[in-house]
């Protein structure tokens, strides 16, 4: 039988192949289309979706760190209408998937996001972010089990869009928070976000990023810790996962595959090389020829690691 690069996320959402681009990494997607760099990428996760449009933090947003990047743009979006009207209306043409992400201030705003978005044709997917450290509720519903499943629960019963949890990895223990919202309804969970950090000016006596003064860190730095909390979540969940994690080659993107992953997010590595995801699918293609797989299912690693042995 021949190599199947397709990837099932559950509820009717099948990529194409796994490598994707992450939220807040590659806007709506139009950019990449008008460079011709959506050709061959399995998946396009936009940018936080809110109500309301919002103008975001006050810059400077972005700074690079000695391993990585942080960011605080706080949910900088046009607004839910004009994603579900005139920005769906254009992914209709497209052979990529598009999921949107969906970001609220509370359970009311993530239901009336989702409720919105679940009539619009060219939405494939939603992934909930209950991970942006960047916004002060934020990181309320991804850092308790109990409201993660309450709000998963209750977008379940607006849409039969796939749905997508985004996690954050600043919790105690990511597998409570995924498994609640496995057994809520979650069709796949992403993971992880960014860990919160700080960059300070000393001159200034104070953080260089704005907004809350703390800030989300990506980029090669998170890679071992997001490889690690993705061995974990797979140990403990059925539904599929979505790396991410500093991933920035093919390498990268397999290594995640073999810890559990099922699809993958490239995030960081976008602002530096537009065009790399498309390079990594290739690539992982090509491995994957060279290998003689079957499906990605092969990677994964043969011997579950035994976590009650210190
Ligand atoms: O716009 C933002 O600050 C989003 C951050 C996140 O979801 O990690």
């Amino acid at each position: 039988m021949g190599f199947d690069p397709r990837v099932d996320l559950g509820r009717g959402l099948v990529l194409p192949n796994p490598i994707g681009t992450a939220s807040g990494t590659f806007g709506y997607g139009f950019e990449a289309e008008e460079m011709g760099s959506l050709i061959g990428l399995g998946a396009v996760y936009t940018k936080g979706t809110t109500l309301h449009p919002r103008q975001g933090n006050s810059p400077p947003r972005i700074s690079e760190t000695r391993a990585g990047m942080l960011n605080s743009i706080g949910l900088q979006n046009p607004g839910v209408d004009v994603v579900a009207t005139a920005y769906a209306r254009r992914w209709l043409d497209w052979r990529v998937p598009v999921v949107v992400n969906v970001a609220g201030a509370d359970q009311d705003e993530y239901v009336r996001v989702c409720e919105r978005l679940s009539g619009a044709a060219g939405v494939a997917g939603l992934e909930l972010n209950i991970s942006c450290p960047n916004i002060s509720h934020g990181l309320d519903f991804g850092t308790d089990p109990g409201r993660a499943a309450q709000l998963v629960a209750a977008v379940r019963r607006v849409t039969e869009l796939p749905l997508l949890v985004k996690l954050t990895p600043n919790v105690t223990d990511i597998t409570e928070v995924g498994r609640a919202v496995q057994d809520a309804g979650a069709d796949a969970v992403s993971a992880v976000n960014t860990y919160v950090g700080m960059k300070i000016s000393l001159p200034e006596r104070r953080p260089v990023l704005r907004g809350l003064g703390l800030a989300g860190l990506s980029g090669p730095a998170i890679k071992p810790l997001a490889l690690a909390t993705v061995g974990r979540l797979r140990r403990s969940l059925l539904i599929p996962i979505v790396g991410i994690g500093g991933i920035a080659s093919s390498r990268d993107a397999l290594e995640f595959m073999v810890a559990g992953a099922d699809a993958i997010q490239i995030g960081t590595a976008n602002f530096y090389r537009p065009g790399i995801a498309v390079e990594v699918a290739r690539e992982c293609l090509e491995f994957a020829a060279g290998e003689g797989l079957a499906g990605w299912g092969d990677l994964r690693q043969l011997e579950p690691v035994d976590s009650s042995r210190s």
